[in-house]
């Protein structure tokens, strides 16, 4: 079976990088990216591609090269999906904040109303691939929904979960760990579907890097490898408090740790905690689903990476505190850096929305700082949160445009995001422009101690 046609819905931070590199490396596929949110369809539409509404190193070019030759952004969702002959759910699964799981199950209407809409539009046959990351045994939901249609259309399901994560997006999928392809290989028509997604990626992925299984366990290995992912951070993080009260230094701890092959050194960084919109969402919905096989023991040694992740937010905000001698109220702290992380502009479950929200709590005023998160967005996380009315976060919280002015007259600054600029701005000014004793906190262990020492700074790191 050859694709010709492919639809995704969904224009997020998976659906539209996935979705470019596919028409870039396939110029013999039409791809159409659909979302019911006009903004960002606009803003992918948008003429100057440095407006596209995610910001990815690399990203913005592709889309140049691609976009109207066979990428297409829009919001004519029935039409894309009649026409294709494969069709991505790439759309978001947040966790539930209603009813039953509320706070740990995924909400999977997003997902429901994508395959209720699929079944209403199509006429002709066409493989759903889930692109989102879903519960364990979501393919027979959708099943049930597609085959129940009396219309005689046909829908093969793939479970093809995504590993990208955001600031290296564009890397990862050019050059990925493994293409993962879930489907009911026991069948001649799933076995053709597979092949037919397989064939999709072998246009840039070796064959050795694409690995195919039966749905379920392509499902449940997304779960899986960001519990791995997210516990690993955990687990350096449990030491670096460690380390504080011991004289260890978490860095050194974790080189070491590392260098053994069976352990390897990537994803142990110590930080004030991971944030992104999968890890902790993704843990909690494998904690859910655990329970609800009634396997206790399972679903607490997931959630306890979580509750560590928590503590390691809170404890950083509570440092800072007792550091200034046990009070904020009207202390100007500048917090340099709102995203999850460095290189996007996503800040879903950033650790700088928990720490400023528990700084705020103790009445301190907020200057922030990022290079890539609009003032929009930094509010519109806060007033999320519902700690406070929304003029209370306006006068607490104030946004700036460089680093100096965040700094400027401040009592302590707080480093939350790893912005590799940071690194090179002039601290001797930043010091000088300082109150005194000028505080610096890194939850990023990005500065070095000797030099931030040798200027003056009271400084403080994570983990050591
Ligand atoms: P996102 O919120 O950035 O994008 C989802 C988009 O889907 C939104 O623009 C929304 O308007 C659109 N949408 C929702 N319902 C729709 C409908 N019925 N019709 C058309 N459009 C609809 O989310 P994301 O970060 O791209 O994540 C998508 C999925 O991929 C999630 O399941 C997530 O867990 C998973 N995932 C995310 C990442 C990541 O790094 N962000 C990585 C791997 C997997
Ligand atoms: C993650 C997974 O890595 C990716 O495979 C999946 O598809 C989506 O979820 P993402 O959330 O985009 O990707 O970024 P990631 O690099 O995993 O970082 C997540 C959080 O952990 C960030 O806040 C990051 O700063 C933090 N982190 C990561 C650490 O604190 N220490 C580390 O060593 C690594």
């Amino acid at each position: 079976m050859k694709i010709e046609n492919i639809c995704c819905i969904g224009a997020g931070y998976v659906g539209g990088p996935t979705m470019a590199i596919i028409a870039q490396k396939c110029p013999h596929i039409n791809v159409t990216v659909v979302d019911i949110n006009e903004k960002r369809i606009a803003a992918w539409n948008d003429e100057d591609v440095n407006n596209i509404p995610i910001y990815e190193p690399g990203l913005s070019d592709i889309v140049k090269e691609a976009r109207g030759r066979n990428l297409f952004f829009s919001t004519e969702v029935d039409n894309a999906i009649d026409k294709a002959d494969m069709i991505f759910i790439s759309v978001n699964t947040p966790t539930k904040t209603y009813g039953m799981g509320k706070g740990m199950a995924a909400d999977l209407k997003f997902i429901e109303l994508c395959a209720r809409q699929i079944a209403r539009v199509s006429t002709s046959d066409k493989i759903v691939v889930e692109k989102s990351t879903l519960p364990v045994r979501t393919a027979e939901a959708l099943k049930n929904i597609l085959e129940n249609t009396g219309n005689g259309v046909k829908f093969q399901i793939l479970s093809n979960p995504e590993f990208l994560a955001e600031g290296t997006a564009v890397d990862d999928l050019l050059t990925p760990d493994r293409v993962l392809i879930g489907g009911d290989i026991d069948s001649e028509k799933g076995k053709e579907a597979v092949n037919a997604l397989v064939d999709v990626y072998a246009n840039w992925v070796s064959k050795e890097h694409i690995l195919t299984t039966n749905v379920w366990s392509s499902e449940l290995s997304k779960l899986t490898a960001n519990a791995f992912l997210a516990q690993r951070v955990s687990s350096i993080n449990a030491m670096s408090e460690l380390c504080e009260k011991t004289g260890a230094d978490v860095n050194e701890v974790a080189k070491a740790v590392g260098m053994d092959s069976r352990i390897g050194s990537r994803f142990l960084q110590s930080s004030v905690g991971f944030g992104g919109s999968c890890f902790q969402k993704d843990i909690l919905n494998l904690v859910y689903i655990a329970k609800s096989y009634g396997l206790g023991e399972v679903a607490d040694y997931w959630e306890q990476v979580i509750i560590l992740n928590d503590h390691q937010k809170r404890r950083f905000a509570e440092k800072i505190v007792k550091t200034l001698f046990n009070t904020v109220s009207g202390k100007k702290i500048a917090i340099l850096g709102w995203a999850f992380k460095k290189d996007t502009n996503d800040t879903r479950e950033s650790a700088a929305i928990y720490v400023a929200d528990y700084l705020m709590n103790e009445q301190a005023e907020i200057i922030v700082y990022d290079p890539k998160v609009t003032e929009e967005q930094i509010y519109a996380d806060l007033d999320y949160l519902g700690t406070r009315s929304e003029n209370e976060n306006r006068s607490l919280l104030k946004v700036v445009n460089t680093a100096k002015d965040a700094c400027r007259d401040s009592h302590a600054v707080a480093v939350l995001t790893e912005w590799d600029e940071y690194k090179k701005l002039d601290w001797k000014e930043i010091y000088s422009n300082m109150l005194k004793p000028a505080f610096l906190f890194d939850g990023r262990r990005l500065l070095e101690r000797k030099a931030m020492e040798d200027i003056g700074f009271e400084f403080y790191a994570i983990g050591n």
